[in-house]
C-alpha cells in the first residue's frame, strides 16, 4: 500500500469542489483541507472526509500537513499562492492559466525545479481521451501535411471579473493545439473587443503562424447563443473535426480533400467519414491521477509547467498584439519579451 497524499484545495468557486471530490476519490490519497477566502463558500464544503480541515485563510494550507496543494483560485493570485506554496516545500497544481505573465510562470518554474517539487497546470484538454484520438492521428501522419486549425469555445458567458475571455478561454485551445502539434507558434496576432464592458474583451480571433507553415486560428467567446467547443484539423490527406459537445462522435475523420491536378483545376476527393471509437474517461480525473503519479514517481506530469509556460507566452503574445492594434507579433522562445512587427506578414 502507498503513503496517503494529502491535498489541500485553495479555492472552492466553481472548479476547485470538482478538483478536490477526483483528488478524494483516488487511491491512497485524501484532501485534508480545503481554504477559500469566502465564508460562504467555506460553508458549502462538502467532502466525505471526517478529518477534513476549512479555513478561510489559504496560508493555513501552506503551513499545514498536507503534501501539495492546488490552486483553483481567480487567475492575479496563481503567482502568490503558488510561490508561497513551493517554498513551503508543496506540490502544486495551479488551475490555467499558469499566471497571467510570463516571467513569473518561469519563476515559478525554476523555483519548482530548484526544488525538486512537482508543478503542474490544469490544462485539462490534455487528458481528454478524444484530444489524445486527434494527437495520435496527427502524429501518425494520418492527416498528412496540417494547412490550418481552427478552434471555436464559444458560449453565453461565464463573464468573469478578474480576466477577459483570451486569457480565460484561450488557454484551452492553445494547450490543446501545442500539446496535438508539438510545435509552438512563432507568430500571433489578436482581434478582440469586448461588447459588453468595453474595454474587456468578450469576443476574440487570435491568429497564430507556426514554422513548419501550418496556421491556427483561435475564436473565444461569452457572448454566442450556443455552446461551441470545436476543433477542426485541415490536411492535405485528410480533415478531422473534434466537438466536444457530441459525446457520440466526438471525433470524425473525413477522408476528403481537393487537389490541384493541373493548375488552375482543382479536383475533390469526398470519401467516408470514420467515427472512431474513444475509450471515454473522465479527463479531470486523469489528470489528477497524473499529480499523484507525479508526485509520488518524481516524473514530470503531461501538464507540466514548461507547457504552462508555453501557453502563457503565446497568451502575452496575444495581448501584446491588442496594445498594437492586432499586428502581428514575434513569440520568441527565448526571450521574456515578444517583439513586435508591425509590418511584417508572417510566413
Ligand atoms: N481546467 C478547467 O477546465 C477550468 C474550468 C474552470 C475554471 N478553471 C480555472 O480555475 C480557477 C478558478 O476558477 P473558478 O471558475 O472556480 O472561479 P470562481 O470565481 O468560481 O472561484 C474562485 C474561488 O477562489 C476564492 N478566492 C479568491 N481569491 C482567493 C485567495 N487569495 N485565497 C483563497 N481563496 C480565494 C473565491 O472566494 C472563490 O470562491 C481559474 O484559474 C480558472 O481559469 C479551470
Amino acid at each position: 500500500m502507498e503513503t496517503e497524499l494529502r491535498f489541500g484545495v485553495i479555492g472552492w468557486g466553481y472548479w476547485g469542489p470538482k478538483i478536490a471530490r477526483n483528488l478524494d476519490s483516488l487511491p491512497d490519497a485524501a484532501v485534508t483541507l480545503v481554504a477559500d477566502m469566502d465564508p460562504n463558500r467555506v460553508a458549502s464544503v462538502s467532502l466525505p472526509n471526517p478529518a477534513l480541515r476549512l479555513s478561510v485563510d489559504p496560508a493555513e494550507a501552506l503551513t499545514s500537513d498536507v503534501d501539495a496543494v492546488v490552486i483553483a483560485t481567480p487567475v492575479r493570485t496563481h503567482y502568490q499562492l503558488a510561490k508561497q506554496a513551493l517554498l513551503a516545500g508543496k506540490h502544486v497544481l495551479v488551475e490555467k492559466p499558469l499566471t497571467d505573465n510570463l516571467a513569473q510562470a518561469e519563476e515559478l518554474t525554476e523555483l519548482a525545479e530548484r526544488m525538486g517539487l512537482t508543478l503542474m497546470v490544469g490544462h485539462t484538454f490534455e487528458y481528454s481521451p478524444a484530444v489524445n484520438e486527434v494527437r495520435s492521428l496527427v502524429r501518425a501522419g494520418e492527416l498528412g501535411r496540417i494547412y490550418c486549425i481552427e478552434t471555436e469555445r464559444l458560449n453565453l458567458g461565464l463573464f468573469r471579473n478578474d480576466t477577459d475571455v483570451i486569457w480565460d478561454l484561450a488557454p484551452h485551445d492553445i494547450s490543446i493545439l501545442n500539446y496535438t502539434l508539438a510545435e509552438e507558434p512563432i507568430q500571433a496576432r489578436v482581434s478582440a473587443h469586448g461588447n459588453l464592458r468595453s474595454p474587456i474583451p468578450d469576443n476574440a480571433h487570435i491568429d497564430l503562424v507556426y514554422a513548419s507553415g501550418t496556421r491556427a486560428h483561435i475564436h473565444v467567446s461569452w457572448m454566442h447563443p450556443t455552446k461551441v467547443r470545436r476543433v477542426t484539423l485541415i490536411g492535405d490527406q485528410r480533415m478531422v473535426v473534434y466537438d466536444d459537445t457530441n459525446p457520440a462522435e466526438m471525433v470524425r475523420i473525413f477522408n476528403s480533400g481537393a487537389d490541384v491536378s493541373a493548375d488552375p483545376e482543382v479536383s475533390y476527393r469526398f470519401g467516408a467519414i470514420t467515427i472512431p471509437h474513444i475509450e471515454w474517461m473522465e479527463p479531470l480525473r486523469l489528470e489528477c491521477e497524473d499529480f499523484a503519479n507525479a508526485i509520488r514517481l518524481g516524473t514530470p506530469p503531461r501538464a507540466s509547467s514548461r507547457t504552462g509556460v508555453a501557453v502563457v507566452r503565446v497568451l502575452e503574445a496575444a495581448q501584446e498584439s491588442r496594445r498594437e492594434d492586432g499586428a502581428w507579433v514575434a513569440i520568441d522562445r527565448a526571450t521574456v519579451k515578444a517583439g513586435v512587427s508591425r509590418e511584417t506578414e508572417p510566413r
